[in-house]
């Protein structure tokens, strides 16, 4: 018998009694659906499982977006359709803590939709607990609902963001955030911006509003309006009253829809402790594709 129960007054469910190291039913790929259509965000509570049923998992809701590089790189322990989020070495060893590891990792401590920046038709993101450090030392996860955050506009806000797109920018993103971005690191990972509407509807015509880390203005107006309208955006959506914080539990498989959702890392400033982290993505359609391939065959198509 699988149960959802809603753990913050406004989103995040809980489902439990699911067993993904069996063959996966039609009722536990409905339940899980149903679930995420309400909840936008869902914790699937279960034990450990492998890199393997977590992927046959995934591909119940939809084609896997792969990491970038997919096939090329060496990905060491992991399944290579995984993405990594953690403090741990291709082999497994704790990484030293540097200013240069802890900048890097700040760029996940914004609210954003993951792959926001990339023109995939991204739909979830499956975040599964390998390794967790105990929640008192970091390491949290924390959510926002992008349809609580749209009702709480006030009406000229949404006046203002009604019928626009936002501009995703991965690099620019990432400068707004007071990170270090060079051209070298643009050069090597040229990211071109892409646009989404600021207003999404979901299924059952709740609206939502689209901003997050990576949406750094808006398409018509100029640079400093945009961003300054979008993070005004950003500002009355993640008040605390809107945030979930999630402890991570070993075995523990959060699941978070893109389109309707933000998430944020909290620092891990040790070294001391392991976080393993491995994150199925999952587009709404399409060949299973690395962002980088998918880019390169746009190009291709358009020349
Ligand atoms: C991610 C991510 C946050 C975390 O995997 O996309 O943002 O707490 N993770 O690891
Ligand atoms: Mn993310």
């Amino acid at each position: 018998m699988i149960t959802v129960n809603q753990l913050h007054p406004l989103f995040f469910g809980e489902i439990v009694g699911a067993d993904l190291t069996a063959e996966p039913t039609e009722d536990l790929r409905q339940t899980v659906q149903d679930a995420m259509d309400r909840h936008g965000v869902c914790v699937v509570r279960q034990g450990p499982i492998t890199d393997e049923e977590h992927i046959r998992f995934a591909r119940l809701f939809g084609p896997l977006e792969l990491p970038p590089g997919y096939g090329t790189r060496p990905r060491g322990r992991m399944a290579p359709e995984l993405f990594f989020a953690g403090n741990l070495d291709l082999e497994g060893n704790i990484k030293p803590l540097t200013p240069a590891s802890q900048n890097v990792a700040k760029g996940a401590e914004r609210f954003h939709a993951d792959s926001s920046f990339n023109p995939l038709p991204s739909k979830w993101s499956m975040l599964r607990g390998v390794e967790c450090p105990p929640p008192e030392i970091g390491g949290d996860t924390l959510f926002v609902d992008l349809r609580a955050g749209y009702a709480a506009l006030p009406q000229a806000l949404k006046d203002r963001i009604d019928g626009k797109m936002g501009i995703h920018d991965f690099w620019m993103g990432r400068k707004y955030a007071g990170l270090e971005v060079t051209d070298e690191m643009k050069a090597n990972m040229p990211m071109p911006p892409v646009h989404h509407p600021l207003v999404r509807v979901s299924g059952d015509g709740r609206k939502a509003v689209f901003v997050g880390g990576h949406c750094v203005g808006v398409e018509g107006m100029g640079e400093e309006e945009g961003h300054a309208l979008v993070e005004e955006i950003y500002d009355i959506i993640t008040q605390p009253e809107f945030i979930h914080r999630h402890h991570w539990t070993v075995g523990d498989i959060v699941i978070w829809d893109n389109r309707f959702a933000l998430h944020a890392a909290t620092p891990l400033d040790t070294d001391q402790y392991r976080r393993d982290m491995r994150r199925a993505t999952i587009n709404e359609s399409g060949d299973e594709i690395d962002s980088y391939e998918y880019r390169r065959r746009q190009k291709e198509s358009a020349a």
